[in-house]
């Protein structure tokens, strides 16, 4: 960014920060407050706001007003400019619909819709090296801990998107109402669904959620989001009175391939498309594209000698592969060749042994793929910047979602936003 351009910007910082510090949840930094507050001037969206002291409306007039009086805001247009310009990844400027980002991580799912003209107007995340990549790249600290943030206090969307970490509910109360899951991050999902009253709602989540607890943690999910006027593609009537195994067979509809969507992964997750009762009929989920893809797709060509994995490393593999198949107990590593249609998943343990995606080498020892590859991997773009960490660019990378598989799906809701 020119250098004038930032100390502007610096001065806008500086001067709601102040007036931010009240407005501020527990587990939340200033930073993220301030940043919500100016994207939401450029994205002409609703201010965050600790409704007790101030109505959010009252408040960004009272904010654009100072801002106005200090010669920092003269136009939306130049404002959404000094705001963005710099970013390489930004939404566009007359957004088609705003979301919201729960869980954020480092910004997957927001970048899917943001490519489909949607702008955010929240993020939650609470892991410090998970928001450190996001403000890097997405311009904006997300808020801290999802359980301290008042849902009254969050501006206004059309689209909640959340990939939440699968949790089992008590087996104790039989009404399976919203009160019931209380404790759970579910709740508070439910609990800002509720009411902020969004057009959709995306849950995404391990295929495992399907069976988890023998199918009573989705039962709960969608009994649950239904009762709060909620609809989703299994029939409210299946999800009261039907079996645990009728409601699988249906969300497994759900479930989405990352290989189907042009990149070289096997990752299979379940995608629960929730919409305000009445506004569609049933959601119609992306096709597949039938690219199909090869692990050399991904590659770098010139990748770093240190990924090789040593003599000891490579021996501790084979051995538990050995060990794990006369226990019966799944196949240990997985390798793979450019050759390859896929690679396994990768998770956010990727970066403990690299054990579920190793890729042959002529001559020498498999190598763990780069932290670049991890991103391609997952169809991120080229201009995304990990952490510096390596660590935690792959814990990152593993934790998230492949990129395209959300862009299909939020283009399928901008065409119903329409
Ligand atoms: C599966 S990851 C989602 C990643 C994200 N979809 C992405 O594209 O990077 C779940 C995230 O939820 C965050 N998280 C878990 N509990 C949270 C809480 N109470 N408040 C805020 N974030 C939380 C974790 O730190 C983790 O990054």
């Amino acid at each position: 960014m020119m250098n004038s351009k930032a100390n502007k910007l610096q001065q806008v910082e500086n001067l709601i920060k102040p007036i931010a510090t009240c407005h501020v949840p527990d587990g939340t930094e200033v930073e993220a407050v301030v940043d919500q507050w100016v994207h939401a001037i450029a994205t002409d969206s609703q201010f965050f706001c600790d409704n007790d002291i101030s109505s959010a409306n009252e408040l960004k007039a009272e904010v654009i007003a100072l801002l106005k009086a200090n010669e920092l805001l003269i136009n939306i247009e130049s404002f959404y400019e000094l705001v963005f310009e710099h970013l390489t990844l930004k939404p566009i400027r007359d957004s088609n619909f705003k979301f919201i980002d729960l869980f954020a991580g480092i910004g997957g799912v927001r970048l899917g819709f943001q490519n489909n003209g949607g702008a955010c107007v929240f993020s939650s995340e609470f892991d410090k090296h998970a928001q450190a990549t996001y403000q890097n790249n997405h311009g904006e600290f997300p808020f801290g801990d999802i359980t301290s943030i008042n849902p009254i206090s969050i501006p206004e969307h059309d689209v909640l998107l959340a990939g939440f970490p699968c949790q089992p509910f008590s087996h104790a109360g039989l009404k399976l109402g919203i009160d019931d899951t209380r404790g759970t991050l579910f709740h508070n999902i439910a609990r800002i669904i509720e009411e902020k009253q969004p057009k959709f709602a995306l849950l995404e989540n391990v295929k495992g959620l399907v069976s988890h607890d023998k199918g009573y943690t989705l039962k709960v999910i969608l009994k649950t989001l239904t009762d709060i006027g909620y609809s989703c593609n299994i029939p409210k009537e299946l999800i009261e009175n039907g079996t645990a195994k009728q409601i699988q067979t249906e969300a497994k509809k759900m479930v989405m391939k990352s290989v189907d969507f042009g990149v070289p992964q096997n990752r299979q997750r379940i995608y629960i498309m929730l919409w305000k009762n009445g506004l569609i009929e049933q959601f119609e989920y992306p096709k597949p594209t039938g690219v199909t893809t090869k692990v050399a797709d991904i590659l770098e060509d010139d990748p770093c000698e240190k990924l090789t994995i040593s003599d000891r490393l490579w021996a501790g593999h084979q051995r538990r592969k050995i060990e794990n198949k006369a226990k019966g107990k799944g196949f240990g590593y997985g390798l793979v060749t450019p050759e390859s249609e896929y690679t396994n998943t990768i998770s956010a343990r990727y970066y403990k042994d690299g054990s579920e995606i190793l890729l042959a080498q002529e001559g020498k020892n498999p190598r763990k793929i780069s932290t670049r590859e991890a991103a391609r991997l997952q169809g991120f773009p080229e201009v995304f910047v990990p952490s510096k960490s390596n660590t935690q660019a792959y814990k990152q990378f593993g934790n998230s979602v492949t990129v395209p598989v959300i862009s299909a799906l939020a283009n399928k809701v901008k065409q119903l936003m329409e």
